[in-house]
């Protein structure tokens, strides 16, 4: 049973210490929000296995680690800078500013008018200024990143000659992207500071380029499932030719259910472009329009590459898988809600995460912290086990209450340190999603913790 809506996953999330709102001191900041304690943990682990899955698993991608703030040329000739706009409609009755594909049957959203300005460009990179100068000097207009894509296009020959790398292979890169979003909203879904990975896949413009996006669907659906979605809750949407970036040929969106309470549930989890040629030709001082001029007279480099097989110079196409942590995030704590009664008919909310993205991975607990034999015990525990596996210790409430409260977080076992310990050397393990409980030897528990936590296998890549 999956969160009724996002509403469950904020109050859980602020509750526990995964994730609050920013500047709350200053009365917050609209749509801005901090990760906690166990939120950071939880992202970090969904980066890792991301990282892991591509990177390492794989042996035909590379990852980097680009800059924030590029030379402003690269949105120049990237094309955001005329193009990365949202589409802005002023209520005449109320003034409220709305994005206009956003308004349903021609009403507006605060008053339910239906007299609209005409529709005008917002351009949604946000700026800054470099330096110490004044503030409308236009040398000093920069922007942060909309994508982390285009630092990898960029840096396209310098991975490939030095990593010595043949077509295919693809380039990987988490971090920080910004849009100044006109209407961002529900929780961490769409916000104007958030964090991509991405994944530029160079092919040869011969390629098989619809079937190659259609692979990394399958590659991510696996992936996904790996991380605990529930595949009921994505869905393929085939992005028609109206709504395509300006450098795409086919992009399909993976849809996530984020509102399950709504007619209209789906909104974007990620999206897999074929990019074509454009972002390398783009950025390359040799290309030529039709006219035969060239079509970056400020580039000082060339991003072709050479096929030695075909003794042919060309520029790659991409295949760009390009995903969401904080949605993938959201994604993940939605599906991972559920509901237990207890013994007593209490209601317990249970976090099944998947064991390789929970926060913390063993609570060890004390079942009386006023014996000191048993809170030593304890404690010893937690550090022996801290080298192998994240362990927290806790003795701030009954033995109940303790257990809830890791299970509301997503640990999947609690250890529990009682008088017999002290005679036996052995411990209670229980599991969070079954609630049964087995000893084990504290000799054999990292092995037995380390056995029962192994993530969930991601298939291998198929050949290609
Ligand atoms: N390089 C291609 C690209 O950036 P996109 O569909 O605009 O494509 C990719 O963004 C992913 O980044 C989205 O599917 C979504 O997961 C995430 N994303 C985009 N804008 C976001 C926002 N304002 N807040 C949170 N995540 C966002």
């Amino acid at each position: 049973m999956p969160a009724p809506n996002i509403d469950t996953i904020v109050s859980l999330a602020k509750r526990r210490g995964f994730v609050f709102p920013s500047s709350e001191v200053y009365g917050g900041l609209g749509s801005a929000w901090d990760y906690g304690p166990l939120g950071v943990e939880l992202s970090n682990n969904i980066k890792q296995s991301w990282w892991r899955w591509l990177v390492y698993d794989r042996d035909d991608i590379e990852g980097i680690d680009s800059s924030i703030i590029l030379n402003r040329l690269v949105w120049k000739y990237s094309g955001h800078e005329a193009t990365f706009n949202d589409w802005l409609v002023d209520c005449r009755n109320c003034k409220d500013r709305s994005r206009a594909d956003k308004i349903v049957d021609n009403k507006c959203p605060k008053c339910g008018a239906s007299d609209f300005t005409e529709a005008r460009p917002f351009n949604t990179m946000l700026q800054t200024r470099l330096g110490a100068v004044a503030d409308d000097d236009p040398a000093a207009l920069a922007y942060l990143r909309p994508e982390t894509a285009q630092g990898i296009f960029i840096n396209f020959l310098n991975v490939q000659t030095t990593m010595r790398r043949k077509l295919p292979f693809g380039i990987a890169q988490v971090g920080k992207s910004f849009r100044n979003e006109v209407t961002p909203g529900n929780f961490i879904l769409r916000t104007r500071e958030f964090e991509q990975m991405e994944m530029e896949y160079f092919v040869s413009p011969t390629a098989e380029h619809s079937k190659l996006v259609d692979y990394w669907v399958e590659q991510y659906l696996e992936w996904f499932s790996s991380l605990g979605l529930i595949r009921e809750n994505l869905y393929l949407y085939e992005v028609p030719g109206e709504e395509l970036a300006h450098y795409s040929k086919r992009t399909v969106d993976i849809m996530y259910r984020y509102f399950p309470e709504r007619e209209k549930p789906w909104e974007e989890l990620m999206g897999i472009a074929w990019r074509t040629d454009f972002d390398l030709s783009t950025h390359s001082k040799n290309k030529l329009d039709e006219e035969g001029k060239r079509i970056n007279p400020d580039s000082t480099e060339d991003l072709s590459y050479f096929d030695e097989p075909t003794k042919q110079r060309f520029y790659p196409h991409v295949i760009e898988p390009a995903a969401g942590v904080n949605r993938t995030v959201l994604a993940v704590l939605m599906d991972a809600y559920s509901e237990k009664t207890n013994d007593k008919g209490e209601t317990r909310v249970i976090l099944k995460l998947s064991p390789q993205l929970a926060p913390i991975k063993a609570a060890i607990l004390p079942l009386a912290k006023n014996k000191p034999e048993i809170v030593g015990m304890a404690k010893a525990i937690k550090r022996s086990l801290q080298p192998v596996l994240r362990a927290v210790y806790d003795d701030t409430g009954g033995i109940g209450k303790l257990y809830a409260r890791q299970d509301e977080i997503g640990t999947p076992f609690c250890v529990t340190v009682d008088h017999q310990s002290l005679e036996d050397e052995a411990v209670t393990v229980r599991d969070r999603d079954t609630w049964e409980q087995e000893r084990v030897k504290v000799s054999d528990l990292a092995e037995h913790l380390q056995k029962r936590l192994k993530p969930y296998p991601v298939p291998p890549p198929e050949p290609h």
